[in-house]
């Protein structure tokens, strides 16, 4: 099946790449189909924002659409910067500023009061009125500075046990992240609206 990945963020394509392909989906980028849309990201949940981005490019292709919308949510920082994720240090975006203020507001913060999470609102919009939207998360801790050269956004410094997201290959993370989970309950969603069909 073809599925237009409703994003302009090339490290979430790439994970869409790699846990959908082996899934048996075409995955393809909204840039190859319609190029320089961007989607106002104003809702207040994660599963809001998903919805819209889906929507908007299933409307301009009439191709089914999936989006993601995710981001991190910090415990000492009253579960900040959350939808504001890719915000965070403002516009433009850019993970390097994001990174060094997420860590200022944590001066001082001890290791143990650092827990947070990365959550990802999946939704595709196959039509109106038709979607199929589902959500997981993927418990960390923020590190004290940045560690590891893969991944993208805040994956420096989110750590799982020892590691941050950065140091782990593209599959270790799949395995254990919020994105990664939360695809996976897709497929499976997806497996069980053919078998109804
Ligand atoms: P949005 O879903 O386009 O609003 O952007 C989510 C933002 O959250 C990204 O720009 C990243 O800063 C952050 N984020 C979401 N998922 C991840 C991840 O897997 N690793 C690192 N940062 C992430």
């Amino acid at each position: 099946m073809r599925i237009i990945v409703a994003t302009r963020n090339q490290g979430k394509l790439k994970e869409f790449e790699r846990i959908l392909s082996p899934l048996g989906y075409q995955v393809v980028g909204q840039e190859e189909v319609c190029p320089g849309v961007e989607v106002e990201e104003d809702g207040v949940t994660f599963a809001e924002n998903a919805y819209k981005k889906a929507h908007e490019i299933f409307l301009r292709t009439g191709l089914p659409a999936i989006a993601d919308d995710s981001g991190l949510c910090v415990d000492a920082l009253g579960g900040a910067p959350g939808v504001f994720s890719a915000r965070y240090a403002g516009e433009p975006h850019s993970d390097e500023a994001c990174n060094r203020k997420l860590l200022k507001n944590l001066e001082g913060v001890p290791a143990e009061q650092r827990t947070a999470r990365f959550v990802s609102a999946i939704c595709c919009v196959f039509g109106e009125g038709d979607t199929l939207a589902c959500e997981d998360s993927c418990e960390g801790t923020i590190g004290f500075e940045p560690r590891g050269t893969g991944g993208f956004g805040y994956d420096p410094l989110f750590l799982v046990g020892e590691k941050s997201f950065s140091e782990l290959s593209g599959e270790e993370k799949d395995a254990v992240s919020h994105r990664g989970k939360a695809l996976r309950t897709f497929a499976r969603m997806m497996k069980e609206r053919k078998e109804h069909c």
